[in-house]
């Protein structure tokens, strides 16, 4: 029986119960739906901190519309605090499902635990969670951040393989604690140690964002004189550096080789005017899939416990070549 059902059964039960009279059961609540008999989907957003945040949220917005669900949207401002916040309300408000991005893995159990007493599903899109009990939530569809880092890594290797001496490489992480960090990190790490002239000479966060990667970056540039490679977690972070690299007489792309993650249309602009030389893409447009979840979590039906997005790399070239059908 769906999630809904359910609690519009007790709902109304504990209404006649209660209250005795018909009034009461026109003003019982229908699982949050306001009566209109749609599915009502809390969602918390990690906040708006890059290109790709903004394309999701679109996407989500979008979504939702087309699937005809009533979304509540809340934007936590890269607060984990926030976000549990705004969990303990979409339960109060008894919506149907809730979905959210995690700001950073830890430090979800209870609020999840909450959720599932209240018998509400849980989807966590985009970032996953290090809750051992996987029965607090339904699945996770997302990217594979670990592979995203590990062909980035994979195609520096690549790069420079004839290389004889050193290839010193700064590293702009993401948001401390984050999913998408600890992953890129992890990867790219593991695919470089294939050839032991590349070195980490410097690594810090950026927390995904432009301004903060461009402050990093200008830290990074004082402190090390001889930068040959630049791995950037996201394009803002990466977009950001490319203002510090420029402001201290080098040239992006050429003297400094840049490589990201994400490939929204600034970054991708970025790669096909020459001045980043790799994306790993990492979709945002993951509302149409999480609609469909939504459907199938509500109506109780068993769902993957995982769904990883396809996603590609992009040269220069590529680059050139889809810029113009790029959606975001
Ligand atoms: O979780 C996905 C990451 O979060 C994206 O790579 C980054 O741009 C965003 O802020």
């Amino acid at each position: 029986m769906s999630t809904r059902r359910t609690r519009t059964i007790v709902a109304a039960l504990a209404t006649v119960l209660l209250a005795g009279s018909l009034a009461a059961c026109g003003n019982s609540d229908t699982g949050g739906d306001g009566g209109d008999g749609k599915i009502v989907l809390g969602f918390s957003q990690v906040g708006a901190e890059s290109g790709w945040r903004t394309a999701n949220t679109t996407s989500i917005k979008e979504a939702a519309t087309e699937a005809g669900i009533e979304l509540k949207f809340d934007d936590a401002q890269q607060k984990q605090e926030n976000q549990i916040k705004a969990i303990r309300n979409f339960i109060q408000q008894k919506v149907d499902v809730i979905a959210f991005s995690p700001v950073v893995e830890s430090g979800w159990d209870t609020v999840l635990k909450e959720a599932k007493d209240a018998g509400i599903p849980v989807i966590l899109t985009d970032r996953a969670v290090d809750s051992a009990d996987k029965s607090l939530y339904k699945t996770f569809l997302g990217s594979d951040f670990v592979k995203e880092g590990r062909l980035a890594g994979e195609w520096l290797v690549e790069q420079t393989k004839t290389a004889t001496g050193p290839v010193n490489i700064v590293e702009l992480q993401g948001t401390t604690g984050s999913a998408p960090a600890n992953d890129r990190k992890e990867g790219f790490a593991a695919a470089i140690a294939a050839n032991p002239n590349l070195k980490i000479v410097a690594s810090q966060s950026g927390d995904f964002k432009r301004a903060d990667g461009k402050q990093v970056m200008e830290q990074f540039l004082k402190a090390n004189p001889d930068i040959d490679v630049l791995f950037a977690h996201n394009d803002d972070m990466g977009l950001g550096a490319l203002e510090a690299i420029t402001a201290a007489g080098k040239v992006p792309g050429k003297d400094i080789t840049i490589i990201t993650i994400d490939a929204v249309k600034d970054g991708m602009q970025a790669l096909a005017d020459g001045k980043f030389n790799f994306i790993a893409e990492c979709s945002p447009l993951l509302g149409p899939q999480l609609m469909e979840l939504v459907k199938k979590v509500e109506a109780g039906e068993e769902v993957p416990a995982r769904i990883e997005t396809e996603e590609t790399t992009f040269t220069q070239e590529q680059a050139k070549e889809a810029l113009p059908n790029r959606k975001y």
